[in-house]
């Protein structure tokens, strides 16, 4: 059996053992939004630490659970906490968790990320709908032997935010009078931010906002068949459109300013995905 596949069911069956709970829909909690779990009805939860071969993250500020539980009555799993590329796992391991989650049953994939602003309409504490990404220099989640059981070897890309997830989100966003930008997010590797040259250069290549998670999960999700939505949160203008240096401290303090509104929108927009 392929490495890769043998290390995904040997996961899925040490969380079989450990958990009962049957989720729906799998969210991934970005920078500032680990506490979303504080507002859900929770069931169960699980340590990464107790699932053997799992990536563990070493970020300051990212737990390392799952949660199991019901957001306006919607059954979920929470991920407090995500592994990225630049920790120095492969990005096979970066994307076991999403592939973890469709295992458990999630259909629907709901990413949230914390992000640095290229759009120059974008301010800090603004939130944006993902539309489209562009992934430049971090490989493909799918590279090496395909994993049949999961999916093609050359899945289609052409829509992998569904359009029927980002109407429902924009409507949630209204209901809630959440304003809500949309673009598109550009992966870098990190952990180092950009230089201003690369922020122009992206912005030119059509991206509106960058970061160092979200798309290889995205990929991995459609990969397996997933319907994909995300939101990132601008905690930041992106390097050469703000004229300070920029530092996780000031991604964490804007993305914990704006949790609360956050929170609030993802919220409303899981129970209205749930209702179709
Ligand atoms: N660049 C890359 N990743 C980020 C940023 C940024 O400016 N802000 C939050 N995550």
């Amino acid at each position: 059996m392929n490495e890769v596949y043998e290390k995904l069911m040997k996961c899925r069956e040490a969380v079989e053992k450990k958990v009962t709970f049957k989720p729906e829909l799998a969210l991934i909690l970005g920078s500032g939004l680990g506490d979303f779990c504080d507002t859900m009805d929770v069931k169960e939860t699980l340590p990464y630490s107790e699932i053997p071969g799992f990536p563990t993250s070493t970020v300051a500020g990212h737990k390392g659970q799952f949660v199991f539980g019901y957001s306006g009555g919607v059954p979920i799993v929470a991920m407090q906490g995500r592994v990225h590329y630049y920790e120095g796992y492969s990005v096979q391991d970066v994307v076991l968790p999403t592939r973890l989650m469709h295992l458990m049953g999630a259909k629907t994939l709901f990413l949230t990320n914390a992000a640095g602003g290229i759009n120059p309409s974008f301010k800090a504490g603004d939130f944006m709908l993902i539309c489209d990404h562009i992934t430049l220099s971090v490989p493909s989640p799918l590279i090496g032997a395909n994993i049949e059981e999961l999916g093609t070897r050359f899945p289609d890309m052409s829509e992998v935010y569904s359009r029927r997830l980002r109407t429902i989100i924009e409507n949630s966003a209204a209901a809630e009078s959440v304003p809500l930008q949309r673009g598109v997010y550009i992966q870098t590797t990190g952990p180092n931010y950009e230089t201003p040259a690369e922020i122009r250069a992206y912005g030119r290549l059509g991206a509106d906002a960058v970061g160092m998670s979200t798309a290889v999960e995205a990929i991995a999700a459609r990969h397996c068949g997933m319907e994909i939505c995300g939101i990132s949160c601008i905690s930041n203008l992106a390097a050469g459109i703000s004229s300070n240096p920029l530092s996780h401290k000031e991604v964490q303090e804007t993305a914990d300013r704006v949790a609360p509104l956050f929170k609030k929108l993802v919220k409303r927009a899981i129970s209205d995905i749930a209702k179709g």
